[in-house]
């Protein structure tokens, strides 16, 4: 992404917030794993958004004095003993001449400048509930305005929440974060492909595992978006299954849900399919009716479409489906209104994607589902879940846990699927497998 995109961003924020006001914004912290092992790095979402810097030990702040908007960063000073172990940091300096900061100090700073950025400042944007060292610091700081002043000085007297408007910002996806989220679901795709090739049983789940993220590696993509899903037979019928230590048995289903990070910004994709190339009648049945579910709900995406109704849409089908197999029984309408099918199918449809896989973005607005709108990003992702050992359901069902999930973004005038090129059809599937 372009410098110029970071701060195209930060003069909207600065744009929407009040007068008189300045917004605070931390970087994500670097916690250890064990001893001198730390758990990879992940820049906080909101900060990268608005930076495009990815070093921790980071506070971004965003003034507005009377009309008129800077911005500044706490980072990392440069130290050559510590740049020798764990590589080249920006420092201040540099914050300033390459990333065009109007002001940059050193991170040890903060708590010494805080008064100094605070004074005239009459509301503060922060996001409280961290419980991080540096919303202790700025408390403790307001406590002492409160308590101390007595000169007349202007200080703030209210704290906002940075998120609604910036995650409003997030939620629309400009033709540049689109061409990432492309780039993003194509390296998923040929990782699922290439799932499906390696596909064979006997096989640890986790090393299936191993193929997708042999794929993300070779396109130079070394973050996942999320903890790799492969779940064999029964396994599939937990949602968030990331044991991945089974073998992966003849006759059974395998669902994989995995996605690359490019750029910061995720790709989700699910696709099940049978350990040995060829699927069994019964899970052929019951792929159908998801199939048919996720072509009705796609149908459904469009601008001006309400949050809803592409669920609507696929429950209908699922319903109907469960319906024709005998595994639900009754009216279909009657069914719906009772939700009889949340016993094998519990979660939404989908979800906003972008820098966070479950992305940011109010659902509702003004307590009604929104409107779908260009260049919003969703999943589309129905599913059906039978257990071993469910109550009132034949054996013959039982241990299959099938999901599709594609990643999709909405046109001006309908959608278009990023993830289309990950073989979804029965047939596209064998014929993948059998080559
Ligand atoms: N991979 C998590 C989800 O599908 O929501
Ligand atoms: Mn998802
Ligand atoms: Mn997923």
């Amino acid at each position: 992404m372009q410098p110029q995109v970071f701060a195209r961003r930060r003069r909207e924020l600065l744009r929407q917030m009040p007068p008189d006001s300045v917004a605070i914004l931390p970087a994500a912290h670097h916690p250890i794993r064990n001893r001198d092992v730390e758990y990879p790095y992940h820049q906080e979402s909101d900060f990268y958004y608005l930076t495009g810097f990815a070093e921790p030990d980071a506070i971004l702040v965003l003034r507005k004095s009377g009309r008129k908007g800077s911005w500044g960063l706490f980072c990392q000073e440069r130290n050559r003993k510590q740049e020798q172990w764990t590589g080249e940091r920006l420092g201040t300096k540099r914050a300033i001449s390459r990333m065009g900061a109007d002001q940059a100090w050193p991170i040890e700073s903060w708590l010494e400048q805080l008064p100094d950025l605070l004074t005239g400042t009459q509301q503060i944007f922060f996001n409280l509930g961290e419980e991080s060292s540096i919303e202790q610091g700025l408390l403790r700081q307001l406590r002492e305005f409160r308590q101390r002043n007595r000169s007349g000085a202007v200080v703030p007297q209210t704290i906002h929440l940075l998120d609604p408007m910036l995650h409003e910002m997030r939620l629309y996806k400009s033709p540049a974060e689109i061409r990432i989220m492309r780039r993003a679901a194509s390296v998923t795709v040929a990782a699922h492909r290439r799932a499906m090739r390696a596909c064979s049983p006997g096989l640890v789940e986790s090393g299936l595992e191993g193929e997708i993220l042999h794929e993300f590696s070779s396109h130079g993509v070394r973050i996942v978006a999320y903890d790799t899903i492969v779940a064999g037979g029964n396994n599939a019928c937990t949602l968030h299954y990331i044991n991945n230590s089974e073998k992966l048995r003849d006759g059974d289903l395998v669902l994989v849900d995995a996605g690359a990070e490019v750029e910061g910004y995720a790709a989700d994709v699910t696709r099940t399919f049978p350990v040995n190339g060829r699927f069994t009648t019964e899970q052929r049945k019951l792929y159908e009716i998801v199939l048919a579910a996720q072509r009705a709900a796609i149908q459904q995406i469009r601008p001006g479409r309400r949050w809803d109704t592409f669920h609507r849409a696929a429950v209908r089908v699922i319903t109907r489906g469960l319906i024709d197999l005998k595994i639900l029984k009754g009216d279909p309408e009657q069914l719906i209104k009772d939700e009889k099918y949340k016993k094998f199918y519990m979660h939404q449809t989908g979800h906003w994607l972008g820098m966070d896989v479950h992305d940011v973005g109010n659902y509702q607005l003004d307590g009604k589902w929104r409107p779908l709108e260009q260049g919003m990003v969703l999943t589309v992702e129905p599913a059906l879940y039978i257990p071993k050992g469910v109550r009132g359901v034949a054996k013959k069902w039982q241990g299959i846990g099938i999901r599709i999930e594609d990643d999709v973004v909405v046109t001006d005038s309908g959608c278009e699927v990023l993830t289309a090129e990950a073989p979804r059809s029965i047939e596209e599937i064998e014929s993948l497998m059998a080559g």
